[in-house]
């Protein structure tokens, strides 16, 4: 029964060996993010989200935003925006450029973005969300997935419809964050929501929202009847998480890493960084990955406290060896004291 859990599932044309997905996330899904989560067993990894207008405006920012490497695919762009026509032709670079997955995105919250009418704002406007669906749906050929809220808020639940208007256009899997854009990332996610979008929907349903363990992601399959599960700050400082989910759907225990791993896997992410952004950006960026991984381990909070000030690959370096070193020389001592 657990192990059924594990079945593949189709998005379109494109076959997924297991139900795990990395959800977009700004500024942190970038490709050596994304590379240590595939490495880790996941199905399918998203870009952040792109504007559409942005991309439309200027083809050529596409190569910085979207840099790839067949390890890490299959691979799905998101993009954001609120015009039909800017999004079909987004899409279409986005296909050209050799996406596996174009996903819109109509459930960001974040002002900036709603008061464009893009992100969640299309959540109120069902009439241009589905002509964007309808419009990127003509313009690609490509699997096309849509990210969605349960709705603008409490009083307008209105997911399923968007479900049914995305299924009418063609679109090929719906994603649903079980919470509204007013409800932001604070309460608990609304898996009876995605229970009923699976009950009520044809095409396959990826939940989202508060999947943080393997414990917590059989319940929501068992709960939910989902197709896939998409994982998000359940993966920060913790790619590892994929792996742990599909070790406990075949029966054994999630196994957490082992320090030499950590601090390997934590070393090999600030190289990739570095090679993808240069050493000043690199290493900006990948502090705050060091305050996640950090994140439970004994002395954690007092080298949280020194992370900012660390700006090159090489001081990062000896600071993280010398904090792994110092936890493996407590644990020796502690074998000799108990
Ligand atoms: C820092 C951050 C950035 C995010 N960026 C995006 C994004 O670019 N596109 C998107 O559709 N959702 C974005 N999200 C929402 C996540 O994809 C996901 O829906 C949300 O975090 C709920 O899942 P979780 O409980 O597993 O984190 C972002 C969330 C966070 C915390």
């Amino acid at each position: 029964m657990i192990a059924d859990r594990l079945r593949a599932f189709k998005i379109g044309s494109l076959f997924l060996s297991n139900p795990l997905v990395l959800a977009p996330l700004a500024g942190i899904s970038d490709l050596p993010f994304r590379l240590l989560a595939k490495e880790q067993g996941c199905a399918l990894v998203h870009t952040e989200m792109v504007s559409a207008e942005g991309l439309v405006r200027n083809r050529k920012a596409l190569g910085g935003l979207m840099k790839s490497c067949p390890q890490e695919r299959p691979l799905g762009v998101q993009i954001f925006g609120s015009n039909p026509e800017s999004m079909a032709a987004a899409a279409k670079i986005v296909e050209e450029w050799g996406a596996d997955v174009v996903d819109l995105n109509m459930g960001c919250p974040v002002r900036k973005v709603v008061s464009g009418g893009s992100g969640a704002a299309l959540l109120k406007d069902l009439p241009k969300a589905g002509k964007i669906m309808d419009k990127v749906r003509k313009a690609v050929s490509i699997p096309l997935t849509v990210k969605i809220r349960t709705g603008w808020d409490e009083k307008s639940l209105n997911y399923l419809e968007v479900g049914r208007i995305a299924q009418e256009c063609g679109v090929d899997a719906l994603t649903l964050h079980g919470r509204t854009r007013r409800q932001g990332y604070g309460c608990k996610a609304d898996w009876e929501a995605i229970a009923q979008a699976k009950k009520q929907l044809r095409i396959p349903v990826i939940g989202n929202g508060d999947l943080t363990s393997p414990e917590a992601v059989s319940h929501f399959f068992a709960l939910t009847g989902a197709d896939g599960a998409m994982i998000g700050r359940g993966a920060l400082g913790n790619p590892w998480i994929f792996r742990q989910i599909l070790q406990f759907f075949r029966g054994g225990l999630p196994e957490p890493p082992s320090l030499e791993e950590k601090e390997e896997t934590i070393l090999r992410h600030l190289r990739m960084m570095v090679d993808a952004r240069g050493e000043k950006h690199g290493v900006r960026e990948f502090r705050k990955h060091l305050l996640w991984y950090t994140r439970g381990l004994r002395g954690g909070s007092e080298f949280r406290s020194r992370v900012a000030g660390w700006v090159t690959r090489s001081e990062v370096t000896v600071h993280i060896n010398g904090f792994f070193e110092k936890i493996r020389g407590s644990r020796f001592l502690s074998q000799f004291s108990s």
